[in-house]
C-alpha cells in the first residue's frame, strides 16, 4: 500500500514479540514501549530535512547539518499514545507536545473526545500523531481529523500494531497522511480487538485490567 510503512528492523520485531507475550509485566510493557518508540522515531523521521549551519568544533570551524525548520509536534492520543510519546521525546526533547483524549465507546467502537490541546501553531509544523494502535481507526481518523480542523496540513501517523481493515479505513479518510507501523497484523475480532495483536494496549501499560 502506497502510503504504509512497515518498520521490519529486527530489534523493533523482537521487542514487538516480547510485548505481545501475555506473561510480559506491565513494567516490562511500558519499558519495551519506550524502547521500540525510540526505533520507530528514527524510521519517522528518517527523511526530515537538514540545513547547514556554521560551528566551531575544538579544532577547527565547520559547516555541520541541523535539522531545518520549526519544531516538530508530536500528538499522543491518550491514553496508550503516552508510552510512545515518552520514547519519541527522548529522542527529540525539543518537539512540541499535542494532547488528544479519546476512548472507544466498547459497543459502538466509535471514538469519543474528551480533551484536546495543541500548540497553536500546528499549521506550520510537521505533526507526528502517536498510538500504538490502529484497530477501527477510529480513533486516529477523528485524531487528525481534529488536527486537521485547527490547521495541521502536514501530518504522519506512528503506531506499533495495525489491523488490515485500520489502515484501509485510515488511508481512504486521510489519503494525505503517511502511516508508519511495526505489523500489520491479521484481522479484528467481533470485539473491535486485533488478532493476534497484544491486548488492549493501554491497560496492558497501566495494569488496570
Ligand atoms: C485504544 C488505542 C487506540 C484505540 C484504537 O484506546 O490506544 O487509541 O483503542 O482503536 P480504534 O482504531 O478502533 O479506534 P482506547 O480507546 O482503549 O482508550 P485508552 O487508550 O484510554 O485505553
Ligand atoms: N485498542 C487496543 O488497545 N487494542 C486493540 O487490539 C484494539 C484497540
Amino acid at each position: 500500500m502506497q502510503n504504509l510503512t512497515v518498520i521490519d528492523h529486527p530489534l523493533v520485531q523482537h521487542k514487538l514479540t516480547i510485548m505481545r507475550c501475555k506473561e510480559t509485566s506491565t513494567a516490562g510493557f511500558r519499558r519495551l514501549l519506550r524502547e521500540i518508540a525510540h526505533l520507530l522515531c528514527y524510521e519517522v523521521t528518517r527523511d526530515l530535512e537538514v540545513e547547514l549551519v556554521d560551528i566551531e568544533t575544538p579544532v577547527k570551524a565547520m559547516r555541520a547539518p541541523t535539522l531545518k525548520g520549526k519544531k516538530l509536534v508530536f500528538a499522543s492520543i491518550l491514553r496508550a499514545g503516552e508510552g510512545l510519546l515518552e520514547g519519541m521525546l527522548d529522542l527529540v526533547p525539543s518537539a512540541r507536545v499535542a494532547h488528544i483524549g479519546l476512548y472507544r465507546d466498547p459497543e459502538t467502537l466509535e471514538a469519543i473526545e474528551y480533551y484536546f490541546k495543541a500548540p497553536s501553531d500546528v499549521a506550520d509544523r510537521l505533526v507526528i500523531v502517536v498510538d500504538p494502535m490502529l484497530a477501527t481507526a477510529n480513533s486516529a481518523i477523528a485524531a487528525v481529523t481534529k488536527l486537521k480542523e485547527r490547521g495541521a496540513n502536514n501530518l504522519r501517523f506512528l503506531c506499533l500494531l495495525a489491523a488490515p481493515e485500520g489502515v484501509e479505513r485510515f488511508t481512504k479518510a486521510h489519503p494525505d497522511v503517511p502511516v508508519f507501523t511495526a505489523s500489520v497484523d491479521e484481522k479484528l475480532n467481533e470485539h473491535g480487538y486485533i488478532v493476534p495483536g497484544l491486548g488492549d494496549a493501554g491497560d496492558r501499560m497501566y495494569g488496570t485490567k
